[in-house]
């Protein structure tokens, strides 16, 4: 018996209007043959203290809707402390169990002295743990102490030069006597809550660095981002000086977690993985298949839009080395039918989104009782959905995974990343002894080729394309610069342009080469390729697919552009 509903006339979920379209994400496999390699006969990598260990520390960042508040967790965590990013109107019932060693109030969009600015909870202050606010949080501080805060005459951004007044604050341990900071504030403090003195000003801020002397302190600029070059260290001493963290966030010990965790929730259950082979699904699938094994099945759908050998080498990998569960449905005829026609990108995607929704329901169907769907949903997509201050720029990325699930699907969820950030999933791929050719691949879109082909997508069309692509993916790594690109990849245009060969004239594709750095994808730059790689690219390109003529470099910058073409 399937115990979920199976509806299809039902379960496609309205047309995602945010350009994400969630199918089988993130799928690069020209790497996939040295992997497979590498993987015959390799021992789990997991050699950490097991899970019975201390219980786990945490610090609460309280989210007042700053940009850069993923970073704050992220840095703190990077100190191998495990940390959340809440709401700053959680309740305690929802902290406590956390076993909180402080809070860091984030900074924020918001004044204090306007009417319905966002406060601090008391247990904040009542808790007795330490506390530390950060430019709006800050302010919080300031305010609910009883200090004083105004709005500044001019707005303090950018660069300034910190200096330490107190050299024996357990926060500046192992600072120079200056460094620079990264500035972003309106407001200003006029004057500190009773018991506070200032620790370190600069030409601007008095207040730049505030304390009660015992474990309260604010920081009028953000130590989170990479223009604070000493904001990891003051973190770090936060957390560990100051908090008294012993630092046991560490992957070896969420991989052991983790394994328990599953084996309970699962119990005899049965599981189902859409498989794509991108880092995510990849590596979901290897932590849930290393905790129940035969318990999981992954479908492997072969949408048609995958590039060159592609589906072969997941295959390679997780079914013949892995020794995985897996059904691969070649399901290329079905998408590449609908798609007949389509030049409207978003249409592409949304038709893909449907089609990949409707090839996995029937083939689970098939596999008969299932109990669980396991999903690669990371922490990013759980903050943005919970998060209570709007935070327009983390919008634009958005569900991935999530986005394109049955509705009606009654099967419970199996997320064993959902409190992962990206670098951090990447380090459980290692934990796991995933090679690191796979657990560093570069990004690629759910809709794949059909976005990359512009215009109608064809098999002809496809072909031309996987031929380019493949000469391209091979000439970066060669370069060794595969990991140091974001994304890299070749575009198949609409546009044909005249050439000549030999002592034939041409008519043949425009093939453009996309080449981008990024941290995130939010924003991106074109990636300087040096010329004779270039040349050497366009050259295999022009005389090895003869289909195409033309080869230009893409150099535009996100924003104005996407990555992507479509
Ligand atoms: P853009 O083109 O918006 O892409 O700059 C940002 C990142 O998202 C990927 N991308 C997608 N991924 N489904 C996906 O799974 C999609 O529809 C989609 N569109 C773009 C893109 O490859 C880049 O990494």
């Amino acid at each position: 018996m399937v115990n979920y509903s199976m509806d299809s006339e039902n379960v496609i979920p309205p047309p995602d209007e945010s350009h994400r379209v969630a199918t089988t994400d993130d799928i690069e496999v020209s790497t996939y043959l040295e992997i497979a390699k590498e993987i015959s006969g390799q021992q789990p990598a997991v050699t950490e203290e097991a899970v019975s260990g201390a219980k786990r520390e945490a610090i609460i960042v309280l989210d007042f809707g700053s940009q850069y508040n993923m970073l704050i967790a992220r840095r703190v965590r990077e100190a191998q402390v495990y940390c959340e990013l809440l709401p700053h109107d959680t309740p305690w019932e929802k902290i406590e169990p956390l076993n909180p060693k402080g809070f860091i109030l984030s900074g924020g969009p918001a004044s204090v002295y306007e009417a319905g600015a966002p406060l601090a909870p008391a247990y904040v202050y009542e808790s007795g743990l330490p506390v530390l606010g950060i430019c709006y949080g800050m302010q919080v501080i300031t305010k609910q102490l009883g200090g004083e805060v105004t709005p500044g005459t001019k707005r303090e951004y950018g660069h300034a030069v910190l200096h330490l007044s107190y050299m024996d604050c357990p926060l500046f341990n192992g600072l120079p006597e200056s460094t620079p900071v990264w500035m972003s504030h309106g407001d200003k403090i006029e004057a500190m809550p009773p018991g506070f003195r200032t620790l370190a000003y600069t030409e601007n801020s008095p207040y730049a660095v505030i304390g009660n002397g015992k474990n309260i302190f604010g920081l009028q600029f953000h130590p989170e981002v990479a223009h604070t070059p000493e904001g990891r260290t003051i973190l770090r001493n936060f957390v560990y000086k100051v908090c008294g963290c012993r630092g046991n966030w560490t992957m070896g010990h969420f991989v052991n977690e983790s394994l328990a965790r599953i084996k309970e929730q699962v119990g005899g259950g049965k599981v189902i993985n859409a498989l794509s082979g991108g880092v995510d699904s990849s590596v979901v699938a290897t932590l849930i298949h290393r905790a129940i094994g035969d318990q999981l099945t992954c479908i492997f759908v072969n949408n048609g839009l995958l590039r060159r050998e592609e589906a072969d080498r997941t295959l390679k990998v997780f079914n013949t080395n892995l020794g995985m569960n897996i059904v691969y449905v070649d399901a290329a005829d079905r998408f590449l039918n609908r798609l007949k026609g389509i030049i409207d990108p978003e249409q592409k995607r949304k038709i893909i989104g449907e089609e990949f929704i409707r090839v996995f329901e029937d083939e689970a169907k098939r596999i008969g009782r299932v109990d669980f769907l396991a999903q690669g949903t990371l922490y990013p997509d759980v903050i943005e959905s919970v998060s209570s201050v709007s935070n327009v720029s983390a919008k634009i990325k958005s569900h991935h995974n999530v986005g394109g699930l049955p509705a009606k699907m009654t099967l419970k969820l199996l997320e064993p990343l959902r409190f992962l950030f990206k670098d951090e999933v990447r380090q459980v791929g290692t934990e796991l002894g995933l090679p690191e050719e796979m657990v560093w691949r570069q990004p690629f879109p759910g809709p794949g080729l059909a976005i990359r082909c512009i215009g109608e997508v064809t098999r002809e069309k496809l072909e031309i394309l996987r031929a380019a692509d493949f000469i391209l993916m091979n000439e970066i790594k060669k370069a060794k610069l595969y990991r140091q690109l974001w994304q890299s990849f070749c575009v198949l245009t609409d546009v044909r342009s005249v050439g000549v060969m030999g002592d034939f004239r041409t008519y043949g594709y425009l093939a453009a080469i996309r080449a981008v750095t990024s941290e995130d994808a939010m924003t991106a730059d074109w990636a300087r390729l040096p010329y004779d790689l270039l040349a050497r690219i366009s050259n295999r390109i022009v005389n090895e697919v003869p289909e195409i003529n033309r080869v230009v470099y893409d150099i535009t910058s996100k924003p104005p552009s996407t990555i992507e073409w479509e």
